[in-house]
């Protein structure tokens, strides 16, 4: 269902106050956390081999964990080395990787979407970047310039000359770039050290180059800043024109990402300061002409995320939002996750182990799920819900041969409590969420995740 652009988010205090609890983040449905070990190897054969059928396009994703540098605030699967050759034997085992998936994939399936992501994949050193591009080529059919989402996340300190004119060359058309934050105290106090100039060059020299879209990755909630600290990064920010933009709000969990400990408490933004960076973020941004789109993420209106959320053909994956549904990923790298068929599978996290797997000539699955038809069914509505902001009934129960009202009988007056709050409106065709409601649409997808009660996960908080 198409949704009314127009209509501006509305930041409402009390609400999100009152709203504001842990929740996933819904890149895939049911989330990682809830995945199995029981699913293996011959699984994710079964389901590579069953999904040729479709002859449904490819997502590829390339998981390349290695950093220089240690950010303090980071949540990402990452190994910090500053050994660059560890790269070489990475990209052998990617090609080894790709190899023995091709074996159970249709050759002739197109790649529409491309991702490297980490860690930092500039890392890689040229020499290895070529490697793994040629392998690329050699094993999957990519598409001519332009028609495909290529795109890979640069650390704008690890990236050497010549590496951006070999991805473009290659046909990657769009990157995203780590800034965080640029006043130097905060900057000094997550151990991340990098120039608004450094940024700027890269974005310029990606522009020239053709790159047809460019992000930047903000955080909220570091230590040290204001409202007023972050003010000033998001004006200098917004003089780059980025065609997206993604505001996180910083996750801290130390007793998960143990770096977060050097981050001292008493320097984090009370939630209070948290929730006006935010809102005056979200004011900065509109008026600076940006769509909300969903989930910490803001677009210019003629950027492909914002057309295809007006045309309501917005998609969600693990790389967050996207244009391109109805595909098979196909994920490679240590810790990446796939969803091939109605299967997720995730690789071996520890670098050795994925390695040592793919030696012996095994696909090193470590973990996965296979969706049951409940699992399908709120799948689609919370990706519905994330992407539109609104769940058109009658499509639902035609598709899924249902009856909503009844079907969710259980769940109906926790939707009709939030409607009572103000986060949505629901009657017997459709459910929309409010402009109050949609920075906390991950709240409203919780009441439709059956997995939320079973087990004890430790997310970070919805604002
Ligand atoms: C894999 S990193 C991006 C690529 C590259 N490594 C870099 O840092 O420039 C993906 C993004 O996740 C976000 N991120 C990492 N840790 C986070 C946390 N604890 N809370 C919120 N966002 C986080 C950052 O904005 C970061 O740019
Ligand atoms: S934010 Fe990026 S560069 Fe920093 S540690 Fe995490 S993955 Fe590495």
């Amino acid at each position: 269902m198409a949704i009314d652009n127009s209509q501006h988010l509305v930041f409402d205090h009390a609400l999100i106050r009152r709203y504001d609890q842990p929740g996933p983040r819904y890149t895939s449905y049911p989330t990682a956390p809830h995945f199995g070990e029981d699913f293996d190897e011959k699984a994710l054969q079964a389901a590579l081999n069953d999904s040729n059928a479709s002859g449904r396009p490819l997502s590829l994703y390339f998981h390349i964990p290695f950093c220089e540098h240690l950010c303090f605030y980071c949540a990402c699967t990452k190994v910090v080395t500053r050994h660059h050759e560890w790269g070489t034997p990475y990209v052998a085992h990617l090609d080894q990787e790709m190899a023995l998936t091709r074996e159970h994939i249709d050759g002739r399936r197109p790649v529409d979407q491309l991702h490297f992501g980490g860690g930092t994949p500039t890392f890689l050193r040229r020499g290895d970047i070529a490697f793994l591009l040629d392998s690329i080529g050699k094993h999957f059919h990519l598409l001519p310039d332009d028609q495909g989402e290529y795109g890979i996340e640069i650390d704008p300190r690890a990236l050497e000359p010549g590496t951006l004119r070999l991805l473009r060359d290659f046909g990657f058309n769009r990157i995203s770039i780590g800034v965080q934050d640029l006043d130097a105290a905060v900057q000094k106090a997550v151990h991340r050290e990098q120039s608004f100039a450094l940024t700027a060059s890269i974005i310029d020299e990606a522009r020239q180059l053709g790159f047809r879209s460019v992000s930047l990755d903000l955080i909220y909630g570091l230590p040290l800043q204001t409202p007023e600290s972050f003010a000033q990064t998001l004006e200098a920010v917004l003089t780059l024109r980025p065609d997206r933009l993604s505001v996180f709000n910083y996750a801290h969990l130390p007793d998960r990402f143990p770096p977060q400990k050097r981050i001292l408490d008493t320097d984090i933004p009370s939630p209070d300061m948290k929730l006006r960076i935010l809102a005056e973020s979200i004011a900065t941004l509109q008026q600076a002409g940006y769509l909300y789109i969903g989930m910490d993420h803001f677009a210019l209106p003629d950027d492909e995320l914002a057309i295809a959320q007006r045309e309501g053909s917005l998609y969600r994956n693990f790389q967050g939002y996207s244009t391109h549904a109805g595909t098979d990923l196909l994920a490679f790298g240590m810790s990446a996750i796939a969803m091939v068929g109605t299967t997720y599978s995730q690789t071996i996290k520890d670098l050795d182990t994925w390695g040592a797997t793919l030696d012996s000539g095994h696909l090193p699955v470590e973990r996965g799920l296979r969706l049951s038809a409940e699992d399908l069914l709120r799948r689609h509505i919370i990706t519905r819900l994330i992407c539109d902001f609104s769940l058109d009934f009658n499509a639902l129960n035609r598709q899924f041969s249902l009856e909503f009202h009844q079907h969710f009988a259980a769940i109906l007056p926790a939707l009709k409590a939030m409607s009572n709050d103000g986060l949505l409106q629901i009657n017997a065709h459709a459910l929309t969420v409010t402009p109050q409601g949609r920075l906390l649409i991950r709240h409203i997808c919780m009441a439709f995740d059956a997995y939320l009660a079973q087990k004890t996960v430790h997310y970070s908080r919805v604002i």
